[in-house]
């Protein structure tokens, strides 16, 4: 008996020596991932190694469709993905961190790497993804009107070290040395195509990520496939790819990183599925058959690539940018649908089968059920009241004083809009000329609260004829349409820049409302003083082109099904923002070419609870006005006017 008990904890010991050794030499097999100069490729944990991956910004997908969109992303045969950090999503005021919910990074880099998908992080800190500000927080713009963004400006430097602080040392286990997904670290981004051409910058980058992370990481450049670019963007020691889309000469571009870039594999980070869309100009396409020609030929070449993006998502709220081309402004659309394999609402096209069957041809593909299109829902149309309006909504607010307009920026206001208000205390002529050429970057005229005009940046127009009198109110609300993503404009202000005159009067002593310092909680206010009947329903519809807001409430079919993914259609209406349950589904503007906003299902409540819409109309009220959410996304609309330019990135 005794024998017998000493045989079994003998055993025992044994099984527990045997499980932690096993343990051991587990984890305990190095995890590297490296280049083999002499063959030019990768070597993952010392075999030869190429991904292919997509590109995906977990800040344009709301957390409860990540695990579907990466499924996707795998099903398709990808073996990784490319991410950007947006340090603006991160830290949208200064020293106010997010890092859950939607903005749950390292969340994110988990399930990559649950579902097996190797991770490629662009840590910025300027991204451009036809983000505001290209990802850039504004606030530093509000610390120093003259920062010299993405230099070696000490006052950016400091503020770039307090956020990688911040940053960096959540990537450690992240790492795939240290058990996590992520491979390669990318610094900075299309440096070469911004004027600076500062390298003590990117030094300076370069040495805090090998504080941070360590110098075995293996870090990476990403500039355009040619020369030009190249100069200012490669980073001594750092490993530089390329990027470019179908319509380049796959050689070329190889050819341009190779004589900066002597050894390594072929890469280009960012191989375009499609292209931006900005308001008023015609959707771009580009066709699936010259995706995947490109594609197959830089397979062939052993290069890795990644498909920017597989899937585009949505840029919510007030967070899609800008460009400038040719000193005109070209506000971007709230869709990131892109024409991508996957569209904004996470569906399948042609192109995403296509593009499988070229990964095919290299990678293995996974077994299991392909992705197919989701059903959608269409409601009944929604009969929208018109409730407050801007002078209702200012009424609660304390404005800021001063002689001369102030912008956005040194107001600390980060986006949405602010009414300008003045008293004339001059004789006018009649009429009277007034001039806004500091205008960023459309604005609607009130004289003595009628609707008197509109000023628009991006149809050049900064006067405007006033039938305006001594002692008149005149009260100019502006609109912050995205702050530039890319170039030197970076580092504009919005609102209101120079001064503003009347005939040859400069106008002074400005009253500033802003609308809002927090949208969330003033959405949240008018839904919570709704239900309570406390906001009288009045009729403005005499009183034209007041932003004004409308709402309605409605309550899904008694369906098990439902709620699914759903367009909101906006037919009738003019420009301006829509909030499901509060939460801001992005800009509108009936332009074109997108007439629909994505509502994804999550943002529904199923029956029996009611919904709440609240559209914030800028420029029509119409007795009657109706929305309704539609099953099938527009964003091809025709443009009223021809398209003159293609933006080259
Ligand atoms: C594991 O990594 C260590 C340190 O980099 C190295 O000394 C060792 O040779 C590696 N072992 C294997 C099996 O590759
Ligand atoms: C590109 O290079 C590959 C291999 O070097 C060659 O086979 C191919 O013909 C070239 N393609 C073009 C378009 O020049
Ligand atoms: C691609 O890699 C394979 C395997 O290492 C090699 O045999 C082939 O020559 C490479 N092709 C090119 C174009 O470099």
């Amino acid at each position: 008996m005794f024998l017998s008990i000493i045989k079994l904890l003998l055993f025992s010991l044994l099984i527990i020596l045997f499980v932690s050794l096993s343990y051991e030499t587990r984890f305990t097999v190095n995890k590297s991932f490296i280049i083999d100069k002499t063959n030019n490729q990768f070597l993952k944990d010392g075999q030869p190694f190429r991904y292919i991956a997509g590109h995906i910004e977990y800040f344009k997908v709301p957390a409860v469709l990540w695990r579907d969109r990466l499924t996707k992303y795998k099903m398709a045969g990808l073996n990784a993905i490319q991410i950007y950090v947006e340090w603006n999503s991160h830290e949208p005021e200064e020293g106010m961190y997010h890092f859950d919910g939607d903005n749950d990074l390292i969340g994110f880099l988990k399930l990559a790497n649950e579902l097996d998908l190797l991770v490629l992080v662009r840590t910025g800190p300027f991204i451009d993804a036809e983000r505001d500000m290209g990802g850039l927080p504004y606030w530093l713009l509000s610390k120093n009107p003259n920062m010299k963004l993405r230099t070696s400006d000490p006052s950016y430097l400091v503020e770039v070290d307090k956020w990688y602080d911040r940053l960096l040392p959540m990537l450690i286990p992240m790492l795939y040395k240290n058990g996590g997904p992520v491979i390669m670290v990318q610094i900075e981004n299309e440096y070469g195509s911004y004027f600076a051409c500062d390298f003590n910058y990117l030094k300076h980058l370069r040495d805090l990520h090998y504080k941070y992370l360590g110098s075995d990481v293996l870090f990476y450049t990403t500039d355009g496939g040619e020369d030009y670019y190249l100069k200012c963007g490669k980073i001594d020691n750092v490993f530089a790819t390329v990027d470019f889309g179908s319509e380049r000469d796959v050689n070329e571009s190889f050819a341009a990183q190779r004589s900066h870039q002597p050894y390594g594999p072929y890469v280009n980070s960012e191989y375009y599925t499609g292209w931006i869309d900005h308001w008023e100009e015609t959707h771009s396409t580009v066709t699936s058959a010259a995706i995947c020609k490109g594609l197959d030929q830089m397979l062939a070449l052993n290069a890795s690539v990644t498909l920017y993006p597989m899937h585009g998502g949505t840029s919510f709220g007030f967070t899609a940018g800008s460009n400038i081309h040719k000193n005109r402004f070209y506000p971007l659309i709230t869709s990131y649908d892109f024409d991508a394999p996957l569209t904004e609402s996470g569906d399948p096209t042609a192109k995403y089968y296509d593009v499988r069957n070229v990964i095919g041809k290299y990678l293995t593909l996974p077994v299991g059920t392909l992705p197919k299109p989701e059903p959608k829902m269409q409601t009944k149309p929604l009969l929208m009241k018109s409730t407050a309006n801007i002078y209702d909504a200012i009424e609660t607010l304390v404005p800021i004083e001063s002689v001369y307009p102030k912008t956005f920026e040194s107001l600390r206001l980060r986006q949405g809009f602010i009414l300008y208000s003045t008293t004339v205390t001059n004789h006018t002529s009649d009429p009277a000329v007034l001039t806004v050429n500091g205008l960023r970057d459309r604005a609607q005229v009130f004289v003595d609260k009628k609707y008197a005009g509109t000023l628009s940046r991006t149809q050049s127009l900064y006067t405007l004829g006033l039938d305006i009198e001594f002692g008149s109110q005149l009260d100019i609300f502006v609109e912050n349409q995205g702050r530039p993503d890319y170039g030197i404009e970076i580092h504009e202000s919005k609102g209101i820049t120079e001064n503003v005159t009347l005939g040859s009067v400069v106008l002074k002593n400005w009253k500033h409302y802003l609308l809002f310092t927090d949208w969330q909680q003033y959405i949240t206010n008018f839904i919570t003083t709704l239900s309570t009947s406390l906001l009288s329903e009045t009729n403005y519809t005499s009183v034209d082109r007041i932003p004004t807001f409308f709402t309605t409430e409605f309550v899904l079919p008694n369906d098990s099904t439902l709620p699914l993914d759903s367009f909101l259609r906006l037919d009738g209406w003019r420009k301006g923002l829509a909030f499901l349950n509060g939460f801001n589904l992005g800009r509108y503007w009936t332009v074109g070419p997108q007439l629909t906003l994505y509502a994804p299902r999550h943002l529904f409540n199923a029956y029996p609870m009611t919904n709440t819409l609240i559209v914030f109309e800028l420029e029509r009220s119409a007795p009657n006005m109706t929305v309704q959410f539609v099953a099938t996304s527009v964003l091809n609309a025709t443009i009223p006017f021809t398209s003159e330019h293609q933006l080259l990135l």
